[in-house]
This record gives C-alpha cells, sequence and structure tokens, in this order.
C-alpha cells in the first residue's frame, strides 16, 4: 500500500482545497492511501525561536510523517498570483532541522493540484511551487495536472464535490500519481 500524506494550503474551515483534497483522498485508486494532514498551529518561522527551541513539535511531527511516507500530495490555494504564505512558511519549517530537507523531501514524489474561485485555476501557484520543490530535491509529478476554477460551484455548500468533470479529472490525476509510486 502506498501512503501519501495529502497538505491543503489553507487554513480555512470552508476551504475549497481543503475539500478538493478530501475528494482527492476518497477517490485515491486501490494501491494508494491518502492521509490528511494540517499546517494548522505551525507559527511564522523564526530563527531565533529555532536556534533556542528546535523546529515546533507541530513541525516535527509533520516532518516524520512526510518522511514515512511514500509521497505527498499538496493542495495549493493561490494568492496574489502565487502561493498562500502559510503554506510556503510550512514548508520552510519543514525544510529545515531535526528531519531536514534531505528526509522530508528528496527525491519525495510530490503533486500539486489546487482550487480557487476564480477562472485561473491556481495555474500560477502551482507554477510558483516548482522552483521550491526542485530547490529541495523532490521528484514532482508532471504525469498529469488539475487546475480547480469556479470552485464555489464546484463544491457544495458541505465541502462535498459536486461537478462530474472535475471528479473525473481527479481520478484520473491520482491513478497517474499512484502509477508512479506504487511498485516504486
Ligand atoms: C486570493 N485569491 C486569489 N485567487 C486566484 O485565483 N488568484 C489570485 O491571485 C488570488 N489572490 C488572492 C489573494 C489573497 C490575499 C486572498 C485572501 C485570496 C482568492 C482565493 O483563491 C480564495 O480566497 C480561495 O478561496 C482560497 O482558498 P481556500 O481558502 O478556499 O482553500
Amino acid at each position: 500500500m502506498a501512503r501519501i500524506i495529502g497538505i491543503a494550503g489553507s487554513l480555512r474551515k470552508g476551504s475549497y482545497n481543503a475539500a478538493l483534497l478530501r475528494a482527492a483522498a476518497a477517490l485515491a485508486p486501490a494501491g494508494m492511501e491518502v492521509e490528511i494532514a494540517s499546517i494548522a498551529g505551525i507559527p511564522l518561522y523564526d530563527g531565533d525561536l529555532e536556534a533556542e527551541h528546535g523546529a515546533p513539535k507541530v513541525v516535527i511531527g509533520l516532518q516524520e510523517k512526510i518522511a514515512a511516507s511514500d509521497g505527498l500530495l499538496l493542495v495549493t490555494p493561490e494568492y496574489n498570483a502565487s502561493m498562500p504564505a502559510v503554506l510556503k512558511n510550512a514548508v520552510d519549517w519543514l525544510s529545515r532541522p531535526p528531519k531536514g530537507a534531505a528526509a522530508v523531501f528528496g527525491d519525495r514524489p510530490v503533486a500539486i493540484i489546487g482550487a480557487t474561485p476564480g477562472m485561473g485555476g491556481t495555474r500560477l501557484a502551482q507554477a510558483a511551487w516548482l522552483p521550491i520543490f526542485r530547490n529541495l530535491g523532490a521528484r514532482v509529478y508532471v504525469g498529469k495536472q488539475l487546475y480547480v476554477a469556479g470552485a464555489g460551484k464546484v463544491f457544495g455548500a458541505d465541502g462535498s464535490l459536486v461537478d462530474d468533470t472535475i471528479r473525473s479529472l481527479l481520478s484520473e490525476f491520482m491513478a497517474g500519481f499512484a502509477s508512479v509510486i506504487v511498485g516504486r
């Protein structure tokens, strides 16, 4: 069984990206399991805090989960044509000791998807992550792409995925990601 850690880059209760992550986990193909993890409670990166106390427990816990996984599914919102600061902040902490970038991200399959109420489907945010994961030595999954635009109509009021086209594209995306991991 391939074990994937899924992270949505929004702290909002009604987050479309958290909804997309839940849908992705539900649509994972046989042989792949997505554990939903959270970036809630991660403080702003502060080198003094790190030097005095080391990484916060919440960061170490997430580092351990990712390091023990077969891959990472990042579900990114788009803010000002790039990634949101809360998610970049989390990745910055995750790249630091005690585990460090090589153990957490090195050679790890990373798939990126995202949702926005806007028209662009998080294309710019997803593109903005590429140099970051390249720098971290991750293996970014490029086999398929998924950009969820008009999220207000794609998800119901309860956060469930109600768009059949997106369901089918998400299903294909997860199958494609699984195909590069299972039996790796
Ligand atoms: C946004 N939003 C946004 N959307 C987009 O498609 N392109 C963008 O550049 C931006 N810029 C932006 C900046 C800031 C500061 C905020 C707060 C929002 C809208 C954004 O996609 C929307 O708030 C989503 O709902 C955020 O994702 P979650 O919280 O629903 O997962």
